[in-house]
C-alpha cells in the first residue's frame, strides 16, 4: 500500500509524518537520557572519587534515668532520662549540619515514655561528638504497662526503642547540599530503668534510613 489510492492521499502523508516525528522524538529522547545518565554517573563518580563519602555512625553509650514514677492516682508514668549519643563523622571532606526540628522518642513496647530533641550543631570533618540528650515525658498507661515494666525490671531485661529523626545537611567544602531527614531506630536492652541504679546497656542494634 502506499500513495496509490487517491482517496486516501490526504491521510497517508499525515500518518508518515507522524511516524517520522515520533521516531525522531524517541531518538532524541534516548540521546538526551543517555547524556543525563552519563552526566549523572560522571558527577557521582567524581563525588565518590573526590569526597570519598562515608556514612556517619551513631551509638548510645550511656543512659541515666533520673525519674521513673508511676502515679496511681491519675495513671500516668513520669519518665526523665538522659541518653549519651556518640556521633562520629568519619569523612575527611564532608561536614554534617544537624538542623533544628529534630525529634527523639523513647518507647517501651510501643508506648512512648518520653521525648526530646538533639542540639542543632555543625559537625566538622573527622569529628566525634558525644551529645547528652535529655528526654522527659508524662504519659498515661494502661493497666498492663506497669506490670509488664515491673516484670521486665525483675528479669533485668528492659527493651527500649529510641527513635531519632533529624534534618541533616551535608557540606562539601563550602557548598551545602539539600537538607534530608535521617531517621535512626535504636533497639536497646537495659538491665534496669530504676533511678536508684545506674542502668547498663546489655545490647543495642541500630537501623537508619534517609528521607529525601
Ligand atoms: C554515664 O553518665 C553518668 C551520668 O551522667 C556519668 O556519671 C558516667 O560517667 C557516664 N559513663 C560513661 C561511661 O560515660
Ligand atoms: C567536634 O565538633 C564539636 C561541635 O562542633 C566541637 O565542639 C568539638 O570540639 C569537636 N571535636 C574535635 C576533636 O574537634
Amino acid at each position: 500500500m502506499g500513495k496509490g489510492g487517491k482517496r486516501s492521499v490526504p491521510r497517508y502523508p499525515e500518518d508518515e509524518d507522524k511516524g517520522g516525528g515520533c521516531c525522531g522524538c524517541l531518538c532524541w529522547c534516548c540521546c538526551f537520557l543517555f547524556l543525563i545518565v552519563a552526566a549523572l554517573s560522571g558527577t557521582a563518580a567524581y563525588f565518590f572519587f573526590v569526597y570519598k563519602p562515608k556514612a556517619p555512625s551513631y551509638s548510645v553509650n550511656n543512659m541515666s534515668v533520673s525519674r521513673f514514677d508511676f502515679s496511681s492516682s491519675d495513671l500516668t508514668l513520669y519518665v526523665k532520662l538522659t541518653a549519651s549519643v556518640r556521633a562520629e563523622n568519619p569523612n575527611e571532606m564532608i561536614g554534617i549540619k544537624y538542623g533544628e526540628g529534630s525529634h527523639t522518642v523513647v518507647s517501651y513496647r510501643g508506648t512512648p515514655l518520653c521525648s526530646g530533641k538533639l542540639p542543632a550543631f555543625y559537625q566538622g570533618y573527622k569529628n566525634v561528638t558525644v551529645m547528652d540528650i535529655s528526654m522527659e515525658g508524662r504519659h498515661g498507661f494502661g493497666s498492663g504497662l506497669q506490670q509488664a515494666l515491673e516484670e521486665s525490671e525483675k528479669l533485668g531485661d528492659i527493651p527500649l526503642d529510641i527513635f531519632v529523626s533529624v534534618p541533616v545537611e551535608l557540606r562539601l567544602g563550602t557548598v551545602d547540599l539539600r537538607e534530608v531527614r535521617v531517621n535512626v531506630h535504636c533497639a536497646l536492652v537495659l538491665d534496669s530503668v530504676s533511678p536508684k541504679k545506674k542502668p547498663n546497656i546489655k545490647s543495642a542494634t541500630y537501623q537508619a534510613n534517609v528521607e529525601f
